[in-house]
């Protein structure tokens, strides 16, 4: 890590976003402490990723950026047109910039008092950079990677198997997020830059056969060139076995370990944590085991919600909500909402900044709830947020597992 004037970092990454030939892809996102939200074309944006692309009119910069529900993508030509957007993105306040060219990966953050603190890695091996504009190209891990091959989504051939298209379009969804929510935590200081004598420890808890575990890996350490260590942990020795073979096919350094997500004893904390479709209250379960390991970041993915729901089927409707849970389907529904929201609002509480988003579309699973949560370490003893969670809890009459396990209730 360096500190610079934010003008001169700003103006190195400028070179880096004006060379169609080495940048492989650039993300912008969040906002300068203090300062007003970023726009693009007079919209506030989140966040906006820049690569470049060969369409028929010859090599464009493609531009895409995301405000809080959708995204917007326009093409402009490598040369001027693309020097007059860079130089417009460059002068709005965004946070943080990640840059990554084919040799290298660049960070950038903006301090408070417009400095910026910056992080410059060298990658193992040069990468290729993906030109091509079309969906199927800008897939995160291509049909052919050995990974995907060892984990039978893709044949022999290297082509997604017709039977696995759904489990690659959840690898590919999952990754995206992971790489936006590390990109993100590293590039404000959130997560440590991992080094190769201390990876980046990812432990995936309720792992089952790893098909998530794994892509992480291979995504991070090969795509991203972040050294990283993962473990998977699960009740079934099955899963270590088979997993533990995938991983030597692979030539992957991981362990798997046999254990609950609660009581599972891991050699030293994780950085990361992924829970991903642990049954019912696994979840609270792995939510609790991050916070005590104050692990920076964590991506939960609940599944099925029964604890709330038999709670809510006991505890009398308080008044006027009778409507939310008289109908068996709007009950579940109404349950799954609630314990997801208690369960943001309780990682607020404990310290965390937590955003939830969808993780897979509703077409291929209704379980598509992705809890983001990165650490601040700012707990909340008291004011507005514990009254709206104090009164909520009162409301409904329930008691969430999240909040047992970390004695938040307890006089
Ligand atoms: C639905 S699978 C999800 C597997 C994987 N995370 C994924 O998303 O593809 C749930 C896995 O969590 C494991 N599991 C559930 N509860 C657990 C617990 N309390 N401790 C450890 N593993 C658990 C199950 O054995 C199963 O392999």
């Amino acid at each position: 890590m360096a500190t610079e004037p934010l003008l001169r970092a700003l103006s190195r990454m400028r070179g880096h976003l004006l060379d169609p030939e080495s940048l492989v892809r650039a993300v912008a996102s969040g906002a300068q402490r203090g300062g007003r939200v970023p726009e693009v074309a007079g919209r506030p944006v989140r966040r906006v990723e820049l690569r470049y692309v060969d369409l028929k009119a010859g090599r464009h910069l493609q531009v895409t950026s995301y405000d809080d529900t959708q995204a917007h993508t326009t093409n402009v030509a490598a040369g001027e047109a693309a020097k007059v957007a860079v130089d417009d993105l460059l002068d709005q306040p965004f946070g943080s910039w990640h840059v990554d060219t084919t040799t290298q990966t660049h960070q950038v953050r903006a301090t408070k008092k417009l400095e910026a603190v910056t992080h410059t890695q060298d990658r193992a091996a040069p990468v290729e950079a993906e030109r091509g504009h079309d969906k199927a190209k800008q897939r995160l891990l291509p049909e052919d990677d050995p990974v995907l091959r060892a984990l039978g989504i893709s044949d022999a051939q290297g082509r997604i198997k017709p039977t696995r298209q759904a489990k690659y379009r959840q690898v590919e969804e999952f990754l995206r997020l992971l790489d936006a929510a590390i990109g993100d935590a590293l590039a404000k200081g959130q997560l440590r830059t991992p080094t190769e004598d201390d990876p980046l420890r990812v432990v995936d808890l309720g792992c089952g056969n790893a098909y998530l575990t794994f892509a992480a890996h291979r995504y991070l350490s090969a795509v991203r060139g972040l050294p990283v260590r993962v473990t998977g942990v699960d009740v079934k020795q099955q899963s270590a076995d088979h997993n533990t073979a995938v991983a030597a096919t692979l030539g992957i350094d991981a362990d798997f370990v046999v254990g609950t997500i609660g009581d599972a004893v891991l050699p030293q904390p994780p950085d990361v944590v992924l829970v991903l479709h642990a049954c019912d209250t696994a979840t609270d379960d792995a939510l609790a085991r991050a916070v005590a390991w104050e692990s920076a970041l964590v991506l939960a993915a609940p599944c099925c919600h029964h604890d709330i729901a038999a709670q809510l089927r006991k505890a009398p409707t308080p008044a006027p909500y009778a409507a939310l849970t008289r109908h068996g389907i709007l009950r579940e529904r109404f349950a799954d909402t609630l314990t997801d929201g208690l369960r943001a609002a309780i990682l607020r509480l404990v310290g965390y900044r937590v955003d939830v988003v969808e993780f897979v579309g509703s077409e291929h699973t209704p379980r598509n709830t992705l809890l983001r949560a990165t650490r601040t370490g700012k707990a909340v003893s008291g004011g507005n947020l514990r009254r709206e969670y104090d009164d909520l809890v009162a409301t409904w009459g329930v008691h969430p597992h999240l909040d047992e396990l970390l004695g938040l209730s307890r006089d």
